[in-house]
């Protein structure tokens, strides 16, 4: 959450607030202007927050879909500071009643933003009240039970809904469909990665070079939240086993300490490769038996490891299930095997 010192809003937090480190909250960008990347997402984003502004009224609710850590939190407090909106933040699971969600909207002004994060999770019974929420600006709740029960209408500010998720493929079309605006967010490529390094550097003021600023984003799962842990411990690692500065040699042997390899692949991407050589010869998969034998949610598996072996060809999905490609076996040092059993390289 941004310091409310550094925008001059009152951003307002809550109990629901998800948690946000005071690491990550410093590096987050504020404005269009700091956010690089994502520009088709960023371009209309600003197409609608300039037309808003200009007819003084409510942007349109705006869905952000993407994996985790590529900027859809950071892109909802950006919406607020353009806007000079308040940003309310809360969660699908925690909205757990439709009585929290009024007590959320009914404390919105005119034109503010509520966040909610991982949308996909809000209960059934509270998204059918969002509804109406959404497009009629009122909610019909029920007080009281039995003979007393009756439905009280309240009316809404206009706010705008942002909401973000990593599987926008578990929203129901109803609640899709009220989004003005679905915009996914994609793996970052690598010379973004780099600025997005040297500027996180440039905060942390911790002296970076070419090489070192290459080496991290090289090893960051196109990933500005994994860039920005990757900096945190290299700097601690350059301050203990070096002078100090990041160059490519010690960002390097860094990332080697944390099991990160050339690509980026951590542990977890590479127990799921190794699984699926060695226990089922690269043929199709299904992602919940991966999940156990690598000992992770497939949830897990599915947001956070998954999308970026598919991305950059390590697995393909079909219709049976996951399935190796060459280059996932290259990865994990085996090769297929012509009668399908992996061998060691
Ligand atoms: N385009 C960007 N430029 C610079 N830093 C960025 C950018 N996008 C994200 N970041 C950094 O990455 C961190 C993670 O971003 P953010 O919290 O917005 O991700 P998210 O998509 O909401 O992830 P999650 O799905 O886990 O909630 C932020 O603290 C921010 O510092
Ligand atoms: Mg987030």
């Amino acid at each position: 959450m941004p310091p409310p010192a550094a925008t001059g809003l009152g951003y307002i937090t809550n109990a629901l607030a998800a948690p946000v480190s005071p690491a990550e909250a410093a590096l987050r960008p504020l404005t269009f202007a700091d956010f690089t990347g994502q520009p088709k997402t960023v371009e209309r984003l600003q197409v609608m927050v300039g037309a808003a502004k200009q007819r003084g009224e409510a942007l349109n609710h705006i869905l952000l879909s993407g994996p985790p850590g590529l900027g859809k939190t950071t892109l909802a407090f950006i919406l607020g500071h353009e806007l000079g909106k308040n940003v309310r933040v809360t969660s699908g699971p925690v909205v757990e009643k439709a009585g929290d969600l009024a007590g959320l909207l009914t404390n919105l002004e005119e034109g503010d933003i509520l966040f909610i994060d991982e949308i996909h999770r809000i209960p059934k019974t509270v998204e059918e009240y969002l509804y109406s929420a959404m497009e009629d600006f009122r909610l019909d709740i029920m007080i009281d039970q039995g003979p007393n029960a009756r439905s009280v209408r309240l009316s809404l500010p206009r706010f705008t809904l942002v909401g973000a998720t990593t599987r926008a493929g578990l929203l129901t079309a109803p609640l899709r469909s009220r989004f003005t605006l679905q915009t996914r967010l994609d793996y970052y490529d690598h010379a973004t990665l780099e600025s997005i390094v040297r500027r996180s550097c440039g905060l942390l003021k911790v002296p970076v070079d070419q090489g070192g600023a290459h080496e991290i984003a090289t090893r960051s799962r196109g990933t500005p939240r994994v860039a920005n842990n990757l900096i945190n411990f290299v700097r601690d690692f350059a301050q203990q086993r070096a002078n100090g500065k990041i160059t490519q040699p010690v960002a390097a042997a860094a990332l080697e300490l944390l099991e990160i390899d050339a690509a980026g692949l951590d542990e977890m991407d590479k127990r799921m490769l190794r699984v699926m050589a060695e226990n089922y010869g690269g043929r199709p998969v299904g992602i919940s038996t991966i999940a156990v034998a690598v000992g992770e949610e497939s949830e897990t598996l599915e947001e956070v490891h998954e999308p970026f072996l598919i991305q950059e060809g390590y697995i393909q999905r079909t219709r049976e299930g996951r399935m190796l490609t060459p280059k996932g076996y290259q990865a994990v040092g085996l090769k297929p095997h012509s009668g399908d059993q992996a061998t060691l390289l």
